[in-house]
């Protein structure tokens, strides 16, 4: 897929099937909190149709029982209404995850069911002008929330388009109220290996950790989520807060946070402690730049499996490339 000037994600094109879908959640979100819509899925195998039936129930039920449910659908940001590619279909979406702390592979959706999303509570701390720890309802209410549809490019080159809702992460920023001195900020996941047994994995460096410079923070791409298809997210694209930054490999997109840092040290992240010679910082996306063990030059549409060609900053390099002026000494891409 090319992406056009003079704005990326502005082309008008938008394939049907998988639009209608998201569609009718904007217009049925309310409906949905008084019984799970099924996915038509007559010419599947048995199993297959109530596996997809079984994760759209369990999604729709987690986003009716959301205490913000009355917030969606949020209105759609025009600057951001189109991708330039079709919506990948959300029962795609919810069955193929990475989220090692429910496990190390991509069907952990069942097992996420046991994320506990309330109380859930974020606290800001490190260079602010006050350490507080604050109620994701009240920290949500407080933001103004719009729908966005981004693409999403995985380091292991399989792609998706997804509707998501939430707020810029500058506005997170500006709430933790930092102090002139921050020049990173940092995102954790939780830490509970009750609840998510992956985390028993003792060789991983829990928490998930993430983090980017204040600057990319600033940048408009930069986006908290907290909602997907028109609904509160389900649980395993982790609920209830995550981050988004569509320019980047999608491992930087850290989930279900408790904990945002402010520092003046650039931190260390999950896969860069793990892999320090496979997964950096910066982590831009770069088709002409390999990752050690795999070519980036394409990538898999989660659904379709299409094979198409990857762009540099996943399309968005408009808005983002002057982010990188004069770094040419720093590992950009990977
Ligand atoms: N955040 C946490 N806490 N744990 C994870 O395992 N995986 C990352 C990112 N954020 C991950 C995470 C990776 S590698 C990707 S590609 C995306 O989440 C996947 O998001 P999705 O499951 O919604 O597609």
């Amino acid at each position: 897929m090319l992406i056009k000037s003079p704005q990326s994600w502005e082309i008008p094109e938008r394939l049907a099937t998988s639009e209608s879908v998201y569609l009718n959640r904007r217009q049925l979100a309310k409906a949905i909190a008084a019984g799970p819509i099924v996915a038509a899925a007559a010419s599947m195998p048995f199993g297959a149709a109530r596996a997809e039936e079984e994760a759209i129930e369990m999604a729709n039920a987690q986003a009716a029982a959301d205490p913000t449910l009355d917030l969606y659908p949020a209105p759609l940001n025009d600057a951001y209404a189109d991708a330039g590619r079709s919506v990948t279909p959300e029962i795609d979406n919810l069955k193929y995850n990475n989220f090692y702390e429910f496990g190390s592979h991509k069907t952990i959706w069942q097992r996420a069911e046991d994320l506990k999303r309330r109380p859930w509570a974020v606290t800001f701390d490190g260079l602010v002008e006050e350490e507080k720890t604050v109620d994701i309802d009240t920290l949500i209410r407080a933001m103004n929330l719009k729908e966005r549809v981004y693409r999403h490019r995985c380091v292991e080159a399989w792609s998706m388009v997804v509707p998501w809702t939430g707020f810029p992460l500058r506005d997170l920023v500006a709430f933790a109220k930092p102090l002139g001195s921050a020049k990173y900020v940092v995102m954790q996941t939780f830490e509970d290996s009750d609840m998510a047994p992956g985390q028993e994995q003792f060789w991983y460096p829990w928490p998930y950790t993430e983090g980017v410079t204040v600057e990319e923070a600033e940048n408009d791409l930069a986006f908290m989520v907290t909602g997907a298809y028109g609904q509160p997210m389900a649980n395993q694209f982790g609920a209830p807060l995550r981050l988004h930054l569509p320019w980047k490999y999608g491992f930087k997109s850290v989930k279900s946070i408790v904990r945002v840092t402010l520092t003046e040290e650039r931190p260390t992240t999950f896969w860069k402690e793990l892999v320090d010679t496979e997964y950096g910082f910066w982590a831009n996306v770069n088709p002409d730049v390999a990752h050690p063990r795999w070519s980036q030059a394409e990538e898999r549409v989660l659904g379709t499996n299409e094979k198409i060609p990857t762009v540099i900053y996943n399309g968005y390099g408009e808005q983002v490339a002057s982010l990188y002026a004069g770094m040419e000494g720093e590992n950009l891409f990977m």
